[in-house]
């Protein structure tokens, strides 16, 4: 529960929205900029004129008071016009920078499709045989499309640095433009509470340059091979425990899809979207017991002895 705590603490210090890290959401601040100096604007002539106000209306002791004026038209004019001004600018502005950062994807090819599951990510990239979990890698430079899906209920997709965020919708297809500036990690978190452990569903984006994300994605599409007997003992455990139902690992007769693929899990700096490192340590604490890791998380709870767990561990800890 503190671990978490310690994460949203850093999530929201590292993640300030103010950080533009795409085009997107450059364009998004810079609007935010126009509203917040326009709003400032605002809040200063009405605190002025309130001041003045009350000071020139104030109780005087001697029983004389001012009666009030009526507004001459100028300036009910003036006190119209120019909050409707404001509205009229703003909504021409906000539609202009709709229209960029979200023109339509109609008969466009994403790059990534991106299904939400409660509570986790898939991300597969079309064209390739590469599915990979939790771990989104995604090039830099160039403009790319997300194609959003989800498996259950709805989820969201927000990395506050990214600046756009959109929902996942059962039975929908939406569509998000990503133009990445630096490569990095870039964390982020579903922002549509999604079940037990929403708070636990966070986003973990890489963003390469371009031959990395190649190179990535080249990787990605070999099956994993594995050289020690703990391990090959942990990859008869998984079969014989039924692990694959849900969990798919590429060159074995894994092929569930309810869980996030593991082919490559190895390969992953962190564990359950980003919660733990991955480390063995951390990878035993999980399959010992999901639900206290992550409560309310589908994976259940094996009941296995520790020889098995640990020639798990060993078998995934070898999927680079
Ligand atoms: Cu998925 Cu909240």
């Amino acid at each position: 529960m503190f671990e978490l705590f310690l994460y949203h603490i850093h999530f929201y210090l590292l993640n300030s929205i103010l950080h533009s890290s795409t085009t997107e959401a450059e364009e998004i601040n810079r609007l935010h900029f126009y509203f917040l100096w326009a709003a400032s604007f605002v809040l200063l002539v009405v605190t002025v004129a309130t001041i003045y106000v009350i000071y020139k209306y104030r109780h005087h002791e001697n029983g004389q008071e001012y009666q009030p004026k009526t507004l001459s038209g100028k300036w009910e004019i003036a006190m119209i016009g120019v909050p409707l001004a404001m509205v009229v600018v703003f909504f021409f502005l906000m539609l202009k920078t709709m229209h960029h950062i979200l023109p339509s994807a109609d008969g466009k090819k994403p790059d990534v499709v991106i299904t939400g599951h409660q509570y986790w990510w898939e991300a597969q990239y079309p064209g390739t045989r590469v599915t990979a979990a939790n771990e989104i890698h995604l090039p830099v430079g160039r403009t790319i499309l997300l194609k959003l899906l989800s498996a259950d209920v709805i989820h969201d997709w927000w990395v506050p640095q990214f600046g756009n965020k959109m929902d996942l919708i059962s039975g929908r297809q939406n569509y998000l433009w990503l133009n990445i500036k630096e490569p990095g990690i870039y964390t982020g978190a579903c922002s549509e509470f999604c079940g037990a452990q929403h708070a636990g569903m966070r986003i973990r984006v890489v963003a390469q340059q371009e031959s990395e994300y190649i190179k990535w994605l080249q990787e990605h599409q070999q099956v994993a091979t594995i050289s020690d007997t703990l391990a090959q003992s942990g990859a008869q455990i998984f079969q014989s425990e039924t692990c694959g139902n849900c969990h798919n690992i590429n060159g074995t007769a894994s092929n569930g899809k309810a869980g996030p693929d593991l082919s490559h899990i190895a390969s992953r700096q962190t564990l359950l979207t980003g919660i733990l490192e991955n480390n063995k340590e951390n990878l035993t604490r999980w399959i010992q017991d999901p639900q206290k890791i992550k409560p309310g998380a589908h994976m259940p709870k094996f009941f296995l002895d520790k020889h098995s767990i640990d020639a798990l561990v060993a078998y995934l800890s070898s999927l680079k």
